[in-house]
């Protein structure tokens, strides 16, 4: 699938070199082809002449879509017979939040039975992190830099999403978070565009399989488009704003990653960048994504998107309604002004009608390529059940991704992790909270997760597990607030005390504190926060239990880096768990207890103030660098007041991107490059790589462990400054005590090249700085020279 897609930016590559030219960019007669199964002829064929059969009543039916989530619940008969009918005309062209072979079908049967052209419906779901099985929120599967990982997820979504007759996943999420104050950081990669580009192609290769018409595939829906993760102060929903440059070389990475990989729908935004909102922007709907990028498939808006658009101010209904469209917003999602404004505007010339008609081919390419109109019901599924294999899916993806902070030596012996100790106290509001777990954006069943009270009791004994609440997650208004938003009953203070955990820390040699924030309310969409500590009262239990001199690890459960300091220098070891889903108690057991060595790597910088924030590795830089010049995001130990610093905290992340212990160590030798130089003019004559960055890799520690190594590269000296470091490869490395394996990371176009000042992508003489090691500060340096 991709080679058509490399080969076609090849030829553009070429022919602008031989117009004398060192840029790239897509004509339209140069148009990329990522999707073939949407580009080919015979569906094309099949579309256009079913659309020339088409009413306009009932092209305008094909790009609306509602939530029926409640349609075949109780007390839903009046519903049911308003999207009865509205399927019936050919009014609805997709529904969401319809689940189950059942709900499905009921609607699927009026289409294709009673509705004039029998054109199937398309069901589309949220289905995050796994469907039924919940697997870790996906920034703690980007934390496995593990991209099998990520594809392991999506497959089991996908597969459990097509049995209740979900063909379309609105997955997955691929905007750039920099900012943990933005509860949607949970649904991100993190970051890091490369990263992040590496975990969006996975995702949609788990749930296209590069094949939409397999009956296990379901289409994707890569959100939200464009940029919704630069929220301004992290408050979601809120403004973007930021250079052409920015825009294109951090935040639309994963998005072209996705869509090189063939993703057949995209999800516009609710934000506005740079004044024109993302769901009305033809700048990125139609100029990058269809005219510079080649996507065939088509754009749902975000729920309500184009409606509130009004409140954007741009416009009343049938404007917003039609610059939406036009811009190449295809389908509305539950808001249903393309149904009632759209038709009067085509009939007045307002709207020309091919703007509809190529809104609607892109929709019936997408059902006709999943196979819709051949196979539109699905088949009974029996009741959803974990199998003992799901299980130990979640569990290894889970294994993955737990990120190990700090493991310091501990009186009177090594380092406190993993537990010696056969006796352990186990304190705080997660210990034995299950909906917690799971995260936010999940359907899982919370009755499916072992706690982590659970695992532990099964691996010690029941009477080797002191057990103690200590406090809530929430108290007070908060967890009033909390349950009238319709989360699951928050874990309160009720029945609970402190000093009934410090009492229990007292009879153990080692307390585990599990900590974190309530996914339901605090996470997710519209779980924007402006403090990143634990809540409730845990910050006093964690002080608490610190106080008594007992050695505590500190267990970490929540879908966003949270300001960590105080543990940081009161706690000799932290475990970042992440929201771990249906099998993280045994999960985290696991590198509690050393049966797994921890190999997770932040995604994310942790900020030891959230004040620091937006806080990542990446930064530009400065004129007045504060501590190393080459890395102004390092400690400014200095007492010189005109620096880019901040007076009352350090610049540096408290755990900085790529960062993650294990239970050995590594070491790296100097890495080399296969060529000491490279003309321009061979890196921008093709995608492949033209040069190979080697170093080995040693485990010098006594057990077997598994590294993550990175590559960044900093390329000076252009004509547009570039950040101080950037990653451009990773992999994952298993090697056994006393054993060295050579690594090589290929570099060519894609690593090397950036965006000029006419937005055209260009390889610039100069030397790069190359780096590799086990997190964003490696010090291990080699050279690249492009003349
Ligand atoms: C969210 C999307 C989601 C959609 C449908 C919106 O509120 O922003 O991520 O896919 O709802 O549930």
């Amino acid at each position: 699938m991709r080679t058509r897609s490399l080969f076609s930016l090849r030829r553009a590559l070429v022919s602008l070199l031989l117009s004398g030219s060192f840029a790239v960019s897509a004509t339209a007669q140069d148009k990329p082809v990522p999707n073939p199964q949407l580009a080919s002829p015979e569906i094309n064929a099949k579309v256009d002449a079913l659309l020339k059969q088409m009413t306009l009543d009932e092209k305008i039916g094909q790009l609306v879509q509602f939530s029926a989530g409640f349609a075949t619940g109780p007390g839903s008969e009046g519903k049911n017979q308003r999207f009865d009918e509205m399927v019936a005309k050919g009014q609805v062209g997709s529904f969401l939040n319809v689940v189950g072979a059942d709900a499905t079908n009921h609607f699927q049967h009026i289409a294709m039975e009673k509705s004039r052209l029998h054109i199937p419906l398309i069901f589309g779901l949220d289905v995050i992190h796994g469907d039924h099985t919940t697997f870790p929120i996906p920034l703690a599967v980007a934390a496995s830099f593990d991209p099998k990982a990520a594809e392991i997820v999506a497959r089991t979504g996908a597969e459990e999403a097509r049995a209740d007759g979900i063909p379309w996943v609105f997955s997955p999420m691929v905007d750039i978070a920099r900012d943990p104050r933005w509860g949607r950081i949970i649904e991100s990669n993190g970051e890091d565009p490369y990263l992040s580009s590496a975990m969006a192609r996975a995702w949609v290769r788990g749930y296209q399989q590069g094949d939409l018409s397999k009956p296990d595939s379901v289409a994707v829906s890569v959100k939200h488009f464009a940029a919704y993760g630069a929220a301004i102060a992290g408050r979601d929903y809120n403004a973007t704003d930021m250079s052409q440059i920015t825009l294109r070389q951090v935040y639309l990475k994963p998005y072209k990653a996705a869509v090189e990989e063939g993703a057949a729908t995209l999800m516009s935004s609710f934000n506005s960048i740079n004044g024109i909102p993302a769901s009305a922007d033809p700048l990125t709907l139609t100029q990058i994504l269809r005219n510079e990028w080649g996507f065939d498939g088509f754009v749902v808006s975000d729920w309500g998107a184009v409606a509130e658009l009004k409140n954007h101010s741009i416009g009343d209904g049938p404007t917003v309604a039609r610059k939406a469209l036009e811009a190449g917003v295809d389908m509305d999602m539950e808001g249903n002004l393309y149904g009632t404004v759209i038709a009067a505007q085509v009939q007045s010339g307002k709207i020309p009608v091919a703007v509809v008609d190529e809104a609607v081919r892109r929709i019936l390419r997408v059902k006709y390529a999943l196979g819709l109109f051949e196979h539109p019901y699905t088949a009974p599924a029996p009741p959803y059940e974990p199998t003992q294999e799901k299980r130990a899916l979640t569990r290894k993806v889970a294994d993955e991704t737990i990120v190990l902070l700090k493991n310091d030596a501990v009186e009177g012996g090594g380092e406190l992790l993993p537990i010696k100790s056969k006796t352990v106290a186990l304190i705080g509001p997660m210990a034995d909270d299950k909906p917690d777990m799971l995260g936010a954006w999940s359907a899982g069943d919370p009755k499916y997760v072992v706690t982590l009270r659970q695992a532990l009791e099964e691996k010690l004994g029941g009477d080797h597990v002191l057990y103690a609440q200590g406090c809530g997650l929430l108290s007070g208004e908060d967890a009033r607030i909390f349950a009238k938003n319709g989360g699951p009953q928050p874990i309160t203070d009720e029945n609970a005390t402190i000093s009934q955990a410090v009492d229990t820390a007292r009879k153990a040699d080692v307390a585990i504190l599990a900590l974190g924030e309530p996914a339901g309310f605090m996470e997710g969409e519209a779980g924007s926060r402006v403090h990143l500590g634990f809540t409730g009262h845990q910050q006093k239990l964690l002080e608490a239990v610190v106080a008594t001199g007992k050695p505590v690890v500190l267990v970490v459960v929540a879908g966003r880096p949270l300001q960590l300091k105080w543990a940081a220098q009161h706690v000799p070891a932290m475990v970042e768990a992440w929201s771990p889903g249906f099998e993280g108690g045994h999960a985290i057991t696991d590198v509690l207890f050393g049966d797994v060595n921890p190999s997770g790597k932040l995604p994310s910088s942790f900020p030891r103030a959230v004040g620091q924030e937006p806080l990542y590795y990446a930064q530009m830089p400065t004129g007045r660098p504060a501590g190393n010049a080459d890395l102004s995001h390092m400690p400014a130990n200095s007492e010189e007041k005109y620096l880019s610093r901040y007076v009352d905290e350090e610049n540096s992340a408290l755990f900085p991107f790529g960062w993650g212990l294990s239970y050995t160590k590594f070491s790296y030798s100097t890495p080399t490059v296969s060529r000491q130089s490279v003309p321009v003019s061979e890196i921008m004559g093709s995608r492949k790589p033209v040069v190979t960055v080697g170093v080995d890799v040693r485990n010098t520690g006594s057990v077997a462990g598994t590294e993550v190594v990175q590559l960044y590269l900093r390329c000076p000296n252009v004509s547009v400054e570039q950040p101080l470091r950037e990653l451009k490869g990773f992999t994952r490395v298993t090697l056994q005590p006393g054993e060295s394996r050579h690594v090589e990371f290929p570099l060519g176009f894609d690593e090397l090249n950036f965006y000029n000042v006419d937005l055209k992508q260009v390889v610039e003489p100069t030397t790069y700085d190359i780096w590799v090691g086990g997190n964003s500060l490696a010090t291990a340096e080699t050279n690249l020279k492009v003349e």
